[in-house]
This record gives C-alpha cells, sequence and structure tokens, in this order.
C-alpha cells in the first residue's frame, strides 16, 4: 500500500496517484546542414503508473532524443504520446504546461541544469506548478522545506539561502531532484542522474529516489549506460540500439536470459554488479560500427556488429516478437513464444 502524499498538503490539489505513459512509434529527425540525421526509429516504450524503467544503450544510441521527448522538449515527428490516457504528441498551451508538471525531467549534469544566480529556494519556486502560485509565502516556504526534508537536505534553512556552487555535487543533485519533485509528478525522466556524480554519492540519489518511488508512487524512466544500476533499480530494462527499442523486459529476466546478440555482449561484459567500473555500455568492446542515423538502414541496425548476421536482416528489419512473457525482442534468431536459437 502506498502512503498518501506527505509533503504539499498546501498544495490545491488535483490528486494525483501515478499515471502511465506510452510511447507509441515515435520518431525524431534533427536537420544538420544538407544531412537529416533520423535518430528516433519508431521508439515504443510503455512506462507504467508508478514503475520504474531502466533505458540502456550506448553513447548516441538516442537516448537523450528520447528523454526530451517524452517530456515533450521535442515534439515528436512522427508517433504517439500518450499519459494517464490522454494523446499529448502535439499539446501546446495549458495543456502542455500541464502535462510538464506531472512528468518531470531530472538532467545529467545539475551544475548545468541549475541557474548559478538564484538561490536554491528562487530555483525551487520557479519549479512549482500554476497551481502553488496563488499560494502566499509563508505557505510555498513550508512546502519547499518539505520538498528539500524529503530529498534529504536538513535543516531545510540552511540550503534555501544557498546558490548552486556553494553546494556539493550530491547536494545539488538532491536540489535537482527536489525540484522535479516539488510539483508531485506521477512521472520523472531521469537522464543519467548520477553518472556526474563521485561514485561514493551515486547510491545514495538511487536509492532516495528508490524510496520516493516506494512512498510516492512516483514513476521513473531511468536513463543509464550502467547495466547494473540499471538491474539495481528498475523492474524493466528497455535496451536502445541506433533509435529503436531491440529488446525489453524483466530487469531480472533481460540480465539472465539476455536474447539479442547486442544485449548479450553487453551482459557478459559486465558480469559483476558490485565491481566498481564494470557495466558501463560504453566500456564493451564490439567490432564494427553503429550505423549512419543520417542514412536510411535497410534491416536490422546491428547486423553490421553481428557475429549471428543472416541474409534476412540485411534485407528487413526484425519485427519486435514476445518471447517470455513481458520479455520481447527485435532479431531474427528469434520466433514468437520460442526461445531457442534458430537457423538462417
Ligand atoms: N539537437 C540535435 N541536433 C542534431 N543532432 C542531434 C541533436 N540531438 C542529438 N543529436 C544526434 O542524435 C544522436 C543521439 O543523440 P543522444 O544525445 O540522444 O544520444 P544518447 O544515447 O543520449 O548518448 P549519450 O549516452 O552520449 O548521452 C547523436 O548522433 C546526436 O549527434
Ligand atoms: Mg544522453
Amino acid at each position: 500500500m502506498r502512503k498518501p502524499f506527505m509533503w504539499g498538503k498546501q498544495l490545491p490539489t488535483t490528486a494525483h496517484k501515478g499515471a502511465p505513459l506510452v510511447v507509441e512509434n515515435v520518431h525524431k529527425r534533427f536537420v544538420q546542414g544538407a544531412k537529416i540525421a533520423h535518430v528516433l526509429r519508431g521508439v515504443s516504450l510503455t512506462v507504467k503508473s508508478g514503475e520504474i524503467v531502466a533505458l540502456v544503450g550506448e553513447s548516441g544510441s538516442g537516448k537523450s532524443t528520447l528523454a526530451r521527448t517524452t517530456v515533450r522538449l521535442y515534439t515528436p515527428d512522427g508517433g504517439k504520446l500518450i499519459f494517464d490516457g490522454q494523446d499529448v504528441t502535439r499539446v501546446s498551451g495549458r495543456q502542455l504546461q500541464n502535462y510538464r508538471e506531472r512528468v518531470q525531467m531530472l538532467f545529467q549534469d545539475p551544475f548545468a541544469s541549475l541557474n548559478p544566480t538564484h538561490k536554491v529556494r528562487t530555483i525551487l519556486l520557479r519549479s512549482l506548478p500554476t497551481r502553488a502560485r496563488s499560494l502566499p509565502s509563508r505557505a510555498r516556504d513550508a512546502l519547499l522545506r518539505e520538498v528539500l526534508d524529503q530529498v534529504g537536505l536538513t535543516p531545510a534553512d540552511n540550503f534555501l539561502h544557498q546558490y548552486p556552487h556553494e553546494l556539493s555535487g550530491g547536494q545539488r543533485q538532491r536540489v535537482a531532484l527536489a525540484r522535479s519533485l516539488a510539483g508531485k509528478p506521477d512521472l520523472v525522466v531521469a537522464d543519467e542522474p548520477v553518472s556526474m556524480l563521485d561514485v561514493s554519492l551515486r547510491l545514495g540519489v538511487l536509492n532516495l529516489m528508490l524510496s520516493l518511488n516506494d512512498q510516492y508512487g512516483i514513476g521513473y524512466l531511468y536513463i543509464t549506460h550502467d547495466l547494473a544500476s540499471a538491474r539495481y533499480v528498475a523492474s524493466r530494462i528497455a535496451v536502445m540500439y541506433a533509435g529503436e527499442i531491440i529488446e525489453e523486459g524483466p530487469a531480472d529476466e533481460i540480465i539472465a536470459h539476455a536474447m539479442h546478440p547486442y544485449t548479450q555482449i553487453l551482459v557478459q561484459a559486465a558480469p559483476d554488479p558490485q565491481r566498481h567500473g564494470r557495466g558501463d555500455v560504453d566500456e564493451t568492446v564490439f567490432s564494427g560500427e553503429p550505423p549512419n542515423l543520417s542514412q536510411e538502414i535497410v534491416g536490422c541496425p546491428f547486423q553490421f556488429r553481428c557475429s549471428h548476421v543472416m541474409n534476412r536482416c540485411r534485407q528487413e528489419p526484425p519485427p519486435m516478437r514476445s518471447a517470455e512473457v513481458g520479455h520481447q525482442v527485435k532479431c531474427y534468431l528469434f520466433r514468437d513464444e520460442v526461445t531457442t536459437v534458430v537457423s538462417d
């Protein structure tokens, strides 16, 4: 049983209990001079109400683009975003503002994402939802203290009047987390929220995210290079490659029974989640290059690096297939409902 929200009784309520986000066949392209980079190539992903889903993939696979598109910092060029049953793909004005209040983004670099000229109080005040703007300032400050308390920055009064540069890296990321939480969001899209922090501080911030999920049902889309932390925080893992989700399933299942050749290499390269320095997707050595996103990819995007590549992989992209319950993979090595390897 979830406890009710402990903070923010000052907020005029729209009692949120978490809501599902459905990303449906989303495309995103960027124009770069004469070239067009097709960065998201039909991404489908669901984060259920209060769920923690990890998105892993190497640098350049499109994770941050998906994060920014998901929170509507970018508008998709194709596909749909459905949040709490509403199509938010192209909403604007008041509806977009409402969506952004309920689905928050937490960035990688807390220093770059916090305005250095503002004190913590101003930073947090600016993050409050519209419905909190009309509160008397005493009630708003009480709310800010509660939020700082939730993220372990106590006593809150010491922090409210500090500037970001006066804080440690871990404290800054806690302020960033407080900012994303102040309006009681349903979902936080966290783009590598701990990768800039000292190793000693990472676990603290991850545990804090977990406890906020546990207590208040706040869902996360947790984006990371680090398979070990994905397994630690998430119930599901989605693996991204060249702008597509190529495998998705329960976290333990993905680690124990990775199916896609790409995921298998990632998992094999990260044998010990406890060992420091292992488990980073970008440290994994592959032969061959990922595809050029400015060109059309004919067939499977992983064909250029795959040791199992077959003729059909070069002709048509493999569709997403279900293997086990909730475990899906885009690879011709597997047929629906079958986990045995088939030959060419
Ligand atoms: N605004 C943009 N304009 C043009 N190209 C972009 C833009 N944003 C991202 N890209 C390109 O899209 C691709 C994916 O970038 P993205 O930042 O989403 O990857 P990522 O998976 O987050 O990588 P990293 O792990 O390094 O953060 C890259 O090739 C990048 O150069
Ligand atoms: Mg990124």
